[in-house]
């Protein structure tokens, strides 16, 4: 069996959740490639070496353009901050390497289309690891817009909430604008994003504002320094989509309580249906077709009726690891039997090219347009 030997660059906390994947992947489900976990680069040698160890990786190094440049590797993975994922892409595609990339995808929709622009050239299978859309009942969304099941779509809410960065810790990255790119809006308002388009089409126009509460942190390891947070805490916007559905969203890492709480809700002519991260195995549904006496919400548990079934029964439970198995998975057979793995390059261009117009409605005060993916040519 072909073998796809990996390079992970970057090994904090994603890092860690990318070498479970590639340890659980070949056993939750039968790949058509070995995944052979050869080389962990981190800039912080160290970290790289216990990585090694720790994740399984046969190497440890510090250089990943050192990395990308190798004959034996033949996927390179981005699991680094947002402000390096497009120079490191850029390198690995030009190498022909196989490219799965965190998200969000870049720092800005500039560096997003260069990213993209080069794995299009280079002919490599690219994926952004927008993880959510692997959820089982959010797959099973997809479904029952796409058959029909729920009418028209109408309006669609979402909510993603954290609590933090209330906490008053460190100017860690995700604080700086030049290292994430933006705060809430890109770190998890991303994600809600994608959900969105993957489940109802593009976003065509947006109006948002973004609001930082806690301006300032103590910079980590430097004797009481304070540096200031040039991102948002919060992000809220209203959305047009290309197929005329109303969105509204909002984003923050300031929501007491809230650990990781992506929700949402949508309404259609034909039912209407409800999502919390909290109770991911299930989704509540309610249809118009329904006997007027049991109409209602009714609470579907997720299993082998829907989409990604890990085991024979239902309310079992899949996690944040399961959705990132799944997602490996498509990557892997993208590779292998040809096609696209989704979301890919093109889906995460999309996304950030929201997330810019986000910003630049917040800077304005009033509606920005979104291009349409359709507008970019290689
Ligand atoms: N899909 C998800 O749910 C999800 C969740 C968390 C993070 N992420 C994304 O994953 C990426 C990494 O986030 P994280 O939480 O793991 O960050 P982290 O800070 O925990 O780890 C990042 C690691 O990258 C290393 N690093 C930094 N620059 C590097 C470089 N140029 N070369 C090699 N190593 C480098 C750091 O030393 C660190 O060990 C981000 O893009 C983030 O948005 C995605």
């Amino acid at each position: 069996m072909r073998e796809l030997a990996v390079a992970m660059i970057g090994a904090g906390f994603m890092g860690k959740a990318h070498s479970l994947a590639y340890a659980m992947a070949p056993v939750a489900y039968r790949l058509p490639a070995g995944l052979r976990r050869r080389l962990v680069v981190d800039v912080v040698e160290d970290v790289a070496r216990a990585a090694a160890g720790d994740f399984g990786f046969e190497e440890a190094a510090t250089s990943w353009r050192s990395a990308v440049e190798r004959d034996d590797i033949d996927v390179v993975d981005i699991v680094t901050p947002n402000d390096s994922h497009a120079e490191i892409a850029v390198a690995a595609a030009e190498r022909g390497k196989h490219i799965l990339c965190e998200k969000p995808m870049a720092i800005d929709a500039p560096s997003a289309e260069r990213m993209w622009r080069s794995a299009e050239r280079a002919g490599v299978v690219n994926m952004v690891g927008f993880n959510y859309r692997h959820v089982p009942a959010i797959a099973y969304v997809r479904q029952l817009i796409d058959t029909g099941q729920l009418g028209t779509p109408y309006v669609f809410r979402s909510t993603y909430l954290q609590d933090w960065g209330l906490a008053g810790g460190p100017l860690v990255w995700r604080f700086e604008r030049a290292r994430a790119g933006s705060g809430a809006l890109g770190d998890i308002g991303s994600h809600a994003i994608d959900c969105a388009e993957y489940l109802l089409g593009e976003i065509r126009r947006v109006c948002g504002r973004l609001a930082t509460f806690t301006s300032t942190r103590p910079i980590a390891g430097s004797n009481g320094a304070i540096g200031i947070v040039d991102v948002d805490d919060a992000a809220t916007f209203m959305a047009e989509f290309a197929s005329g559905v109303t969105g509204v969203f909002t984003a923050t890492r300031h929501a007491w309580s809230r650990k990781n709480q992506l929700a949402f809700e949508l309404d259609a002519s034909r039912g209407a249906l409800k999502f919390n991260w909290d109770a991911r195995d299930e989704l509540y549904l309610a249809l118009a077709d329904d006997a007027e006496a049991v109409r209602g919400f009714r609470q579907l548990s997720m299993g082998p009726a829907h989409p990604d079934p890990w085991w024979p029964i239902a309310g079992l439970g899949t996690g944040y690891l399961e959705t990132t198995v799944n997602q490996l998975r498509d990557f892997v057979h993208a590779i292998v039997d040809g096609g696209t793995a989704r979301p890919n390059f093109a889906d995460g261009l999309h996304v950030q090219r929201v997330v810019d117009a986000v910003i630049e409605s917040s800077r304005v005060h009033g509606w920005v347009d979104v291009p349409a993916a359709a507008a970019v040519t290689v």
